[in-house]
């Protein structure tokens, strides 16, 4: 790992100005992700985790402090990280198969095509590469973002609870999916999740935010090597410690 963060985020705050006045969302978070490292934050519903990943992923400004990508100020979303986002993003127009082509540069069309089939696979989509995404279930949906932000091979994956849409057995497979990909090519990841168990079996470090405003509250390293065993007392004491930070 390189001395230098791959993220920074300094000082950030936010606040937001509706019709009840401001609305402080987060603030003074301060931390940094280094090359390769899996940060996984969690916090209280409506706490300010989506707000907080818009702005490290560059698609929101924050009102104080900044976000550094490899040492560079972020002015906007960059190549370099693709977000997959609590809304979703996927084309509408376009197929599973022409969605998961869509980023990809530099091979011709046929090469394009068969490395979006193999992710469409990948994630349980095989059958459905000329569906649209209004033909699909939410879970499938969620499948076909998660394939698309992975058919990149982005530096950085932003997912904002990428999982919470697909049911335990699903959920569970694409957490192993992540893991596999993640060992044959090392993504910086920072996840946001609302399932303690999800970031105990993923993550390197677990930030845990305070009801908003969203601060950083505590912070856990995953010292547990995979593949985790989520039944071990290790990974079950490191869930209650977490658990009892967001007062559960
Ligand atoms: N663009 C916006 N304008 C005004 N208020 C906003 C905006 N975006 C978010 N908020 C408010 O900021 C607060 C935090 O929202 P945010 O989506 O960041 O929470 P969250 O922690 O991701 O919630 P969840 O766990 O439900 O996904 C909420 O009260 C929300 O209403
Ligand atoms: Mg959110």
């Amino acid at each position: 790992m390189s001395v230098e963060p791959k993220i920074a985020v300094r000082r950030v705050s936010k606040r937001f100005i509706g019709a009840k006045g401001v609305l402080p969302v987060v603030d003074n978070v301060d931390f940094s992700v280094a090359d390769g490292e899996f940060v996984a934050i969690v916090g209280p519903s409506g706490c300010g985790k989506s707000t907080l990943m818009n702005i490290i992923a560059g698609f929101e400004r924050p009102d104080d402090g900044q976000v550094q990508v490899d040492g560079q100020l972020q002015r906007g979303p960059s190549p370099k990280g693709i977000l997959i986002s609590q809304h979703g993003s996927v084309f509408p127009w376009l197929t599973v198969r022409e969605n998961l082509m869509f980023g990809l540069t530099g091979q011709g069309a046929a090469q394009k095509a068969e490395l979006a089939d193999h992710y469409a696979a990948m994630v349980g989509l095989k059958g459905f590469e000329q569906a649209y995404p209004h033909e699909l279930s939410g879970g499938m949906l969620k499948r076909a973002e998660i394939a698309r932000a992975l058919v990149v091979k982005p530096d950085i994956l932003y997912m904002d609870e990428p999982f919470s849409a697909l049911d335990a057995l699903m959920s569970l497979r694409m957490r192993n999916e992540l893991l596999r990909v993640l060992e044959e090519e090392r993504h910086t990841v920072l996840l946001i999740t609302h399932d303690v168990e999800e970031a105990v079996h993923l993550a390197d470090r677990i930030l845990v935010l305070s009801p908003r405003p969203a601060r950083i509250q505590a912070s856990f390293t995953v010292d547990l090597p995979h593949p985790r065993k989520l039944s071990s007392p290790q990974a079950q004491d490191l869930r209650e410690r977490i658990l009892a930070e967001l007062g559960v």
